[in-house]
């Protein structure tokens, strides 16, 4: 049985007052995330420093993450950001042995070029698979590129700017054929999409939790697998990262044998209560359970824009697209203000208006959003 919508939707009071349709950039938030914040005020009010409660929160964002992702507690870091834990990750990785090659794509976010290109210092070669003339980025334009000296593949799972989804199956392939690492960086997907990691057979994944994960901003995650964290050695550390936090030796780097050693300084302690509670929201619902939804919005919300005669430029089968739906327009910014004067909430990014779908949205909301398109379409159109 599906999970009751419509009594989710009540979670998020914004819901009752706007459309928001803005998930990719940071999601509504529930009234269980509010009162995790709440509870941090309480706490510190009534015991000032608590850290056996600190340490508590962040060992649950790390188990609740590993639940999400199909993986063990062992394998995840929790950390500041997707690019603190790409950074630990980048430290770690050496760029010799003949291995020196990093293949990323266009469709990166840019952190996930930035980090990678900064490698170059280092002694990398990033090489980028660029999209073809229809947007896309098959398989095959990954051929060429993934060969014997590809140390590492750092791929998006669903592009931020067009909302095209990566087929991340046929990629692995590629790269396990050459004996190349896989990183994917699922921060436009996790949440939206039923992410296992196991299933995907991926080494490394990158991501945060202020988007379709619930929680907030200034907390993400690095998931490493198993059979490589006690390979790598980050460089980029700190005490949180030793086996014993509290040994307090600054004789010696001793990194812990899981994937903490990819974890730095204090836990941004206030995002760890209301990452729980995002993430506790979330499993609730239940990943596949969510997918499903969004991809039937998704869907309805292609199929009306091409009703408007105004299509999306997003992929139109459903397994290359997540949660994201990009409209060209001539001036998106402008449409997206517009948009928000009637209450609906968009983003925008290069010449397209971005409509984010998750699990709290309903089919009127689409509808919504449509109307308000017909009405804006003679202004606003690409063409
Ligand atoms: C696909 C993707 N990767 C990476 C990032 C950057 O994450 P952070 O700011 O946590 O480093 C974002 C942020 O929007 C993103 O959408």
């Amino acid at each position: 049985m599906e999970p009751d919508f419509a009594a989710l939707r009540r979670e998020f009071p914004l819901l009752e007052h706007k459309i928001y349709l803005n998930s990719g950039s940071y999601c509504a938030l529930a009234n269980r995330v509010r009162a995790a914040f709440e509870t941090y005020l309480e706490d510190r009010l009534a015991v000032g420093a608590n850290w056996d409660v600190w340490v508590t929160k962040n060992e649950a964002v790390r188990s609740l993450m590993a639940r999400v992702l199909h993986a063990s507690p062992d394998e995840i870091a929790v950390t500041a950001s997707a690019s603190a834990g790409l950074n630990a990750l980048a430290s770690a990785l050496e760029f010799s042995g003949g291995r020196d090659k990093i293949v990323v794509s266009d469709f990166e976010f840019p952190t996930n070029a930035q980090i990678w290109h900064s490698q170059e210092q280092r002694g990398a070669r990033v090489v980028h698979a660029r999209r073809d003339v229809d947007g896309y980025i098959p398989p095959e334009s990954f051929m060429d590129l993934i060969d014997e000296s590809t140390r590492l593949v750092a791929i998006t799972h669903v592009c931020f700017r067009n909302g095209a989804r990566l087929d991340i199956p046929a990629i692995v392939r590629l790269a396990r054929a050459k004996g190349a690492m896989v990183l994917l960086d699922c921060y436009q997907s996790v949440g939206s999409v039923d992410i296992d990691v196991k299933a995907l057979d991926v080494d490394f994944a990158v991501g945060g939790m202020l988007k379709y994960l619930l929680g907030t901003a200034g907390i993400g995650f690095l998931y490493v697998r198993d059979a490589l964290v006690r390979s790598l050695h980050p460089t980029h550390t700190g005490w949180f990262a030793q086996e014993n936090i509290f040994a307090m030796d600054i004789t010696a780097n001793r990194p812990a044998s899981n994937a903490r050693r990819f974890e730095s300084g204090t836990p941004a302690v206030v995002n760890c209560y209301a990452a729980e509670a995002g993430l506790e929201v979330l499993l609730g619902v239940g990943t596949q359970a969510i997918e499903r939804r969004v991809r039937s919005l998704t869907r309805r919300c292609m199929e009306r824009l091409r009703e408007i005669d105004w299509p999306s430029i997003t992929p139109a089968s459903d397994d290359r697209r997540g949660a994201m739906i990009c409209v060209p327009s001539r001036a998106s910014g402008p449409l997206s203000q517009e948009l928000m004067k009637r209450n609906i909430v968009t983003s925008n990014r290069d010449a397209n208006l971005r409509i984010c779908l998750h699990f709290y949205n309903n089919d009127d909301d689409v509808d919504g959003l449509i109307e308000a398109l017909r009405e804006l379409r003679g202004e606003f159109a690409a063409h």
